[in-house]
């Protein structure tokens, strides 16, 4: 008997993936077909799969063609599954012409004519073409941030609003919509990023709503949450996406990390010590240090989603650059549960190690620094031998992904529960409550 197999991530099964999958089972008698998990699909830039793995097994399955369906989780699997299945024949598209020719030493190796005219990611954008205007005056953050669009299918940003667009990348200057007037980029786009001075969130995000756009927003999203509670509602009410914009919140080391201290691996947990210190823009001349603005949020974040946000105490700690008291150049905020303690440290203007550490009764989490821009994290224990290291890809500081759930929060009509609405009003609460000085200590 004659084994043929073929891999694939088969999402959206379309001609182009039957006729191949029809081509190869002619080859020999029985077809085994290897359908890439999420997770592996991740760690080579396919990010914007829509389909899940079992959605994309059934639809193959489907097609009534495949006699064995396998899932490929790992870089350099086909050579075991050759080994394992007895394979004779490994084939795939011409698009892979070459790049398989070392399995030559395992089995015969044949590239079948793609079929022209049709992929996953057509089809994907086809489904998915939302334009977005930028609004925001930093160049360096929104050059980041326009050029992580061309990774992810049926998102394109088409205009930035901003009076700095000259200091922005070329690719920033090419764009269509570009202009100073925030209701010119809203008429001509289908949603909007958000990246500008806190003061102005609340006024934008309105206005943006209320033309019918989805918008994606820095956090906090504003610093007040009542009027945090009321951009949701009209969100809702008008059946559109109103998302915060942590991207550390979207990574996936971050979203493993979370379910595994959920899932009890640490036991329960009893402290959370976040730390974020920037210090890259101190050195600018007319730079204003704003260290709970710019860090607080994504410190907050780990510490609402694991313990939540019904704190029975906190207290800040603060040091002020200016006399008016806005430019807070080191924040420390402590915070008491009913069973648990936490903290978070954030500075502009002072330098410590940038890591996450969730202490439970059994063990305890560290993330090294950067842990904001998390891809790797280990669970400790007493006995070291017990100890697991985590790596999980990230890719453009996460803004990638926090664009492909952003996409299909809107296709969807359902925002992704990557930052849940009481955690986005706990940080906007929290934000309201340093500008208000409660509970405040200055030092
Ligand atoms: N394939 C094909 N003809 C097409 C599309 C895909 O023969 N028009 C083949 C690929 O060469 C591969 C298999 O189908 O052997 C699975 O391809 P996959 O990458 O899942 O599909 P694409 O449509 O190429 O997906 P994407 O656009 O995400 O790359």
């Amino acid at each position: 008997m004659k084994k043929v197999i073929t891999y694939g991530t088969f999402d959206l099964l379309h001609y182009g993936h039957i006729r191949l999958l029809e081509r190869a089972k002619q080859l020999g008698d029985y077809l085994i077909v290897g359908i890439t998990s999420d997770d592996y699909d991740k760690t080579r830039g396919k990010i914007n799969v829509q389909q899940s793995l079992s959605e994309r097994v059934a639809a193959v399955r489907a097609t009534g063609l495949a006699d064995k369906i396998i899932v490929e989780e790992y870089e350099g699997q086909k050579i075991d599954d050759i080994k394992k299945y007895k394979v004779d024949i490994f084939t795939v598209g011409s698009d892979w012409v070459g790049k398989f020719d070392y399995l030559n030493a395992y089995c015969t190796v044949k590239y079948l004519d793609r079929t022209k005219g049709i992929s996953s990611s057509e089809l994907r954008q086809k489904d998915r073409n939302l334009t977005m205007g930028v609004i925001g005056d930093v160049p360096k953050a929104i050059n980041k941030f326009q050029s992580e669009d061309k990774y992810v299918n049926g998102i394109c940003i088409t205009g930035v609003c901003s009076k700095n667009i000259e200091n922005m990348n070329d690719a920033i200057q090419k764009l269509e919509f570009n202009t100073d007037k925030y209701s010119k980029l809203l008429k001509n786009t289908d949603s909007i990023y958000i990246n500008t001075d806190l003061e102005k969130h609340y006024e934008l995000i309105t206005k943006a709503l209320n033309e019918g756009k989805h918008v994606l927003c820095e956090s906090p999203i504003c610093d007040n949450d009542k009027q945090t509670k009321e951009l949701f509602k009209l969100a809702k009410q008008k059946k559109l996406i109103l998302m915060e914009a942590i991207k550390t919140a979207y990574s996936t080391a971050y979203q493993r990390l979370i379910l595994l201290v959920k899932a009890g691996k640490i036991g329960n947990v009893v402290s959370i010590d976040a730390v974020c210190t920037d210090m890259s823009k101190a050195d600018q001349d007319d730079y204003k240090v704003k260290s709970f603005q710019n860090w607080g949020p994504n410190a907050l974040l780990p510490i609402f989603q694991i313990l939540g946000t019904n704190y029975k105490d906190y207290r800040i700690i603060s040091h002020f650059n200016d006399e008016e008291k806005t430019q807070d150049s080191f924040t420390k905020i402590d915070f008491v549960y009913e069973n648990a303690t936490a903290s978070i440290k954030v500075a502009e203007g002072a330098k410590s190690e940038g890591e996450l550490i969730i202490t439970g009764t059994k063990g305890y989490i560290y993330v090294p620094a950067p842990w904001w821009k998390t891809d790797y994290f280990e669970i400790r224990y007493e006995n070291i031998v017990n100890n697991k290291r985590f790596f999980y890809q990230l890719d453009g500081e996460g803004i990638r992904y926090e664009l492909v759930s952003f996409a299909k929060s809107v296709q969807g009509k359902e925002k992704a529960d990557n930052i849940e609405e009481n955690v986005s009003l706990a940080i906007s609460k929290m934000a309201m409550n340093l500008k208000n000085k409660k509970k405040l200590i200055e030092i």
